[in-house]
C-alpha cells in the first residue's frame, strides 16, 4: 500500500520505517525540516536500537522516503497515518492542536477517498474530532470525498520498538465501518504471518481507549509495587522476595512488578495524568488513578531521601556518582526520568554530582539538567567514583548489572552504594563490605 505518516517522533519513525520493511511505500512527513534533512542523510533523531539500519535500508530500497509537505504526498495514498506529539496541557489533558492541524492540512489537500488513522495516543472522541475537521475543509472546497478515521493505538516500547512493531502482542483497530477495518486488517495481516492473528477489532471509542487504559493498568502495577516495597523496609520484609512470591501466582505475574525509583518516560506520567483528566471532565473523580500518580511522584525522590538519611541534610562539600540518566536502558530519552529529581534534589542540598549514561549524556547536558552547575559528566562508569562519597544507580544498563565491585570500592571514598533498580545481590555487598541501600529492603 501507499502510506504517509505524518510526525516522525518515536511512533511515527518506527511505524513508518516497520510498514516500509514490510513492502509498503512509505513517506514519513515532519514540519521539521532539519530533522527531515537529517533524516534524508540517515541521521536518526532518537536512539532506538535497529532502528538505524531499517532506515538506510528502506531508503535505499526507495521504499522509504522523508518530506516537510504532506499537501503533495497525499496522492495516491491508501491511508494516512497521524503521529504528532499530544504534549500535556497546563490542566494534564492532552493537547490537540497537532493533530487538528494535520487534520486541517489533510482537508485542504486531499483529493481521493483514504482512511485516516490516529496513531498518536488521543482521548477518546479525538477521531470525532478530527473527522469533523476534515469535513469542515472538504465542505469549503465544496468537495464531497468520502473518507474514515480510523483509530489505531500504538504499544511499543522504547528501546524494543522494532520488535514490539514487528511481532506486536496485538494490533488494535477502532473502525466504525467494515471496508475501513478490512483495509487495515489487509495492512496489518503480514505483521502475523509467523503467528496468530492478533488484530482485535473494536469501535473508535473503545479503542481509543484501550491505549490510555493499558498504560494507565501498567503504572498502576509498578505504583503498587513501590508503596509496597515501602511498607516492607518499615516492616522488615524484603520486596524481591515478596515480589517472587506473588508473581508465581499465574493470575498476578512476574512481569511489571519490579519497585524502583519510579516510573518515568514520555507515556505513563503523561497519559495517566490525562486518563484522570478525561475521567474530570466527565465528572468522575479517579481516586485509584490518581493515587497513582502521587506515589510515582513520592518515589523518584526516594533515592535522595535516602542519601539525606545517610548523609544528613546538608549535602554541602558531598560528592555524588550517578549511574544511569535515561528514564531506562536502552533509550537516550531522559523524559520525566527519576534521575533528574534525584539530581536536582541533592544538588539543591549542595552536593556534587558526577554522571555517567552510556546513551543520555547529550540530553541531559544540552536540555534536561542544563541548568545545573554542579554536575560534571564523565566517559566511564568507572570515572564517575572517583573521589565520590557514594555511588547510585538510577537506570539499570546492561553493562550496570556486574560491575568490577573491588574497582569502585577502591575509587569510592568510602564502600556506599544507593541502587535504584535493586540490581545487586545483598548477601554479596554484605560480603564486599559495601553499604548497600535498595529499594524496599532495609539496610
Ligand atoms: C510504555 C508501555 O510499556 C508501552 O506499551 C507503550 O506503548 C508506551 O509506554 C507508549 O505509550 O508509547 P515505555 O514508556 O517505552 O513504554 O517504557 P516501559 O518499558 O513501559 O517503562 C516505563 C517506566 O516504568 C520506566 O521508567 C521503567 O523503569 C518503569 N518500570 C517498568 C518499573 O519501574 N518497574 C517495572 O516493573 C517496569
Amino acid at each position: 500500500m501507499n502510506l504517509t505518516v505524518v510526525g516522525t517522533g518515536y511512533v511515527g519513525l518506527v511505524s513508518g520505517t516497520c510498514f516500509a520493511e514490510m513492502g509498503n511505500t512509505v513517506t514519513c512527513i515532519d514540519i521539521d525540516s532539519k530533522k527531515i534533512n537529517n533524516l534524508k542523510k540517515g541521521i536518526i533523531p532518537i536512539y532506538e536500537p535497529g532502528l538505524e539500519a531499517m532506515v538506510m535500508r528502506n531508503v535505499q530500497n526507495k521504499t522509504l522516503q522523508f518530506s516537510t509537505d504532506l499537501s503533495v504526498h497525499l496522492d495516491k495514498i491508501d491511508v494516512v497515518f497521524i503521529a504528532v506529539g499530544t504534549p500535556m496541557g497546563d490542566d494534564g489533558s492532552a493537547d490537540l492542536q497537532y493533530v487538528l492541524q494535520v487534520a486541517k492540512e489533510i482537508g485542504r489537500h486531499m483529493t481521493h477517498p483514504m482512511i485516516i488513522v490516529d496513531k498518536s495516543t488521543v482521548p477518546v472522541g479525538t477521531a470525532d474530532k478530527v473527522k469533523r475537521t476534515i469535513q469542515e475543509e472538504l465542505n469549503i472546497r465544496k468537495l464531497s470525498i468520502d473518507f474514515d478515521v480510523v483509530s489505531n493505538p500504538e504499544f511499543l516500547k522504547e528501546g524494543d520498538a522494532i520488535n514490539d512493531f514487528m511481532k506486536p502482542d496485538r494490533v488494535v483497530i477502532g473502525a466504525d465501518n467494515e471496508e475501513a477495518a478490512k483495509k487495515m486488517r489487509t495492512l496489518y495481516s503480514p505483521f502475523f504471518r509467523s503467528s496468530a492473528d492478533r488484530l482485535i477489532l473494536m469501535d473508535v471509542r473503545s479503542a481509543e481507549m484501550t491505549k490510555y487504559v493499558a498504560n494507565a493498568m501498567l503504572a498502576t502495577k509498578i505504583s503498587f509495587m513501590n508503596e509496597i516495597a515501602n511498607i516492607c523496609e518499615l516492616v522488615g520484609a524484603d520486596v524481591n522476595k515478596v515480589r517472587i512470591g506473588i508473581g508465581s501466582d499465574s493470575r498476578i505475574g512476574y512481569s511489571f512488578i519490579y519497585p524502583g525509583s519510579g516510573y518515568g518516560g514520555s507515556c505513563f506520567p503523561k497519559d495517566v495524568k490525562a486518563l484522570k483528566r478525561t475521567a474530570e471532565e466527565h465528572g468522575y473523580t479517579a481516586n485509584l488513578i490518581s493515587s497513582v500518580e502521587t506515589v510515582n511522584d513520592k518515589q523518584k525522590l526516594i533515592i535522595a531521601q535516602k542519601v539525606v538519611k545517610r548523609f544528613g541534610e546538608d549535602l554541602k562539600g558531598k560528592t555524588f556518582a550517578i549511574w544511569g540518566l535515561a528514564f531506562k536502558p536502552e533509550t537516550d530519552d531522559m523524559r520525566e526520568a527519576p534521575a533528574i529529581y534525584t539530581i536536582r534534589e541533592l544538588t539543591n542540598r549542595g552536593a556534587k554530582i558526577q554522571a555517567y549514561d552510556p546513551k543520555a549524556m547529550d540530553e541531559a547536558k544540552d536540555f534536561y539538567l542544563k541548568d545545573i552547575k554542579s554536575i560534571s559528566y564523565h566517559s566511564s562508569k568507572y570515572e564517575t567514583l572517583q573521589n565520590a562519597d557514594a555511588m547510585i544507580l538510577l537506570t539499570e544498563w546492561k553493562e550496570f548489572r556486574s560491575p568490577d565491585f573491588e574497582e569502585i570500592k577502591v575509587q569510592l571514598k568510602q564502600p556506599i552504594i544507593f541502587d535504584g533498580r535493586n540490581q545487586y545481590n545483598d548477601t554479596q555487598m554484605d560480603e564486599l563490605g559495601i553499604e548497600y541501600f535498595q529499594i524496599g529492603k532495609q539496610t
